[in-house]
């Protein structure tokens, strides 16, 4: 689309000029027309310098998610990927299943402004007003066999550290086995599902919901301790167009690494640079049961391994994990 296009050479020229006689020359339109996008632009809440002897500069941007804005700053193009964003949906991980089903190709991306029934683990809510926060969730056709999607989340959550890392001042760290959190707060949870056909994966879906610029004052009070956002670890608002951009990129990369079985090693390197839990008493409940134990990381199938009391360690396949005083 021509307001992409132009939005890319104002990017690419940063933090300097773009003439409008070279983006007319390179878009092959006119430079009226080039003007009248502009204008276009300008209403959907972009702001233009414009200097006659030097041409455009972007000098304001929207602060809500923006499809140009966001496939402008792709660094990485992907062929045959696309990605939607709404203002409103149920889920953004239910909307992906819809569009599996009804055929759309995948890879794809949904993000939606706001969601009514957010979801996260065992069915909680998840909270998901339009507050400048991201509700994201990946589709994709794998075609392979379960057990070897086993890490995936695990995988994904390690790339969405390297991700936030570049985003924010203070190192983020993954807790097994799905939340992204700083310092005890939870800053983003994932949420991996698979529909499983014969002896295969045919659709699955990774959602991933980030708190990236709500405000502290606006959470429900039993998320008030429980959660931070990346704007206020960083102290400024994050620019959530280029933070959206570059996590197509890493979650179409890392999800290419893991399918073709090249994610090994450098998971490996990044579960012990990210994980929160190692060397840590915890409380593990998974259904009626409760372990304590001391936290030695995870093994090959991404089970949690807990050391107990009596020096015996076992791996948990699932389960949620609180980290006990002083452990
Ligand atoms: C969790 O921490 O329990 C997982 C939370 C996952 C939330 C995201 S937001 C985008 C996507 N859509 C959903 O309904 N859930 C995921």
């Amino acid at each position: 689309m021509t307001e992409t296009l132009i939005l890319r050479e104002l990017i690419a020229a940063e933090p300097g000029w773009a003439s409008g006689g070279a983006i007319a020359a390179k878009l092959g339109v006119s430079r009226v027309s080039v003007w009248h996008h502009m204008e276009k632009l300008r209403a959907q809440g972009f702001e233009f310098e414009a200097q006659p002897a030097k041409g455009y500069r972007l000098s304001g941007r929207p602060k809500m998610l923006h499809a140009g804005l966001v496939e402008a700053q792709l660094k990485i193009r992907r062929k045959g990927f696309t990605f939607s964003i709404l203002d409103e949906v149920d889920s953004t991980n239910d909307e992906c299943a819809r569009q599996l089903a009804a055929g759309r190709p995948a890879p794809f991306a949904v993000f939606a402004l706001r969601q009514t029934k957010g979801r996260g683990r065992f069915g909680r809510v998840w909270h998901s007003a339009a507050n400048g926060n991201l509700y994201s969730s990946f589709a994709f056709r794998p075609r392979i066999a379960p057990e070897r999607m086993q890490t995936f989340t695990l995988w994904m959550g390690v790339t969405i550290c390297e991700l936030v890392s570049k985003f924010v001042p203070v190192t983020p760290g993954v807790k097994w086995p799905n939340d992204i959190v700083f310092d005890g707060r939870k800053a983003g949870g994932m949420l991996t599902e698979a529909r499983v056909d014969a002896d295969e994966i045919r659709d699955l879906v990774f959602g991933l919901g980030l708190n990236v610029n709500s405000p502290a004052s606006g959470w429900p009070a039993d998320l008030a301790r429980r959660a931070v956002a990346l704007s206020e670890l960083s102290g400024a608002p994050v620019d959530l167009n280029r933070l959206t951009a570059a996590l197509i990129g890493r979650v179409l990369l890392a999800y290419e690494r893991f399918t073709d079985g090249e994610h090994g090693q450098l998971f490996a390197e990044l579960w012990n640079k990210y994980d929160v839990l190692r060397g840590r008493e915890v409380t593990l409940v998974e259904g009626t049961r409760k372990r304590r134990g001391t936290v030695l990381g995870v093994d090959d199938v991404g089970s949690l391994l807990l050391r107990d009391e009596r020096g015996r360690t076992s791996g948990f396949r699932a389960g949620e994990v609180t980290v006990e005083k002083g452990g």
